[in-house]
């Protein structure tokens, strides 16, 4: 398929299935491969704990890109910590990452809650989608990526009733 061919393909969010697990592992292995890309059991747990996850998938319903929003605490005080998202090699570039974030953010937003994560201190493209998306640096974890020894900046957003405050 060619760039132009991609653009103009409708993409559809749906909650991830878990027949799409096997996929998914595909996919963190071409995305991670220095980083411990999550294994199956890993995905099934997630499935399993109540987080929100979403795929993005073409008109053929084939996976594009997943992520996922784990939910902490109780009701009235949650946070939330997005741990993963990620969009094939050849489908990068075409908004599903940006689809994907807004459809965890407005999950996080139905809550009012605070959402958390870690990035790659070098990963440039997440860390510009999730600046645009809010999201402000508050520190750094050394050595936070395993076997890479890579840094992470460790990021928030604050809870949408606190948007007008801080962001
Ligand atoms: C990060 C990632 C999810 C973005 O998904 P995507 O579908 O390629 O992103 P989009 O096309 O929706 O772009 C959304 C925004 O992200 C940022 N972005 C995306 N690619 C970028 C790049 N190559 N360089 C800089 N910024 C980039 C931009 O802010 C962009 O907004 P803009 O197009 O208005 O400038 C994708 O690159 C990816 O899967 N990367 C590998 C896995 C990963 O690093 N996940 C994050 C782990 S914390």
């Amino acid at each position: 398929m060619t760039a132009s061919e991609r653009a103009a393909q409708p993409t559809t969010l749906a909650p991830l299935r878990r027949s799409d697990i096997p996929r998914c592992v595909e996919i963190e292995h071409l995305l991670f491969p220095g980083d411990d890309p999550w294994s199956a059991a890993a995905f099934r747990a997630e499935l399993s704990s109540g987080a929100y996850y979403l795929g993005a998938y073409d008109g053929d319903g084939a996976l594009l890109g997943y992520g996922g929003l784990a939910i902490l605490g109780t009701r009235g005080n949650y946070d939330t910590e997005v741990h993963t998202i990620g969009v094939v090699p050849q489908w990068q570039g075409y908004g599903i990452g940006a689809a994907l974030i807004t459809g965890l953010l407005a999950k996080a937003d139905a809550l009012d809650a605070p959402v958390f994560l870690e990035v790659r201190t070098d990963n440039d493209a997440a860390i510009a989608l999730y600046e645009k998306n809010g999201f402000v640096r508050m520190g750094v974890r050394k050595g936070y990526y395993q076997p890479s020894g890579a840094d992470a900046y460790t990021m928030r957003r604050p809870p949408v009733s606190r948007n007008e405050v801080d962001r």
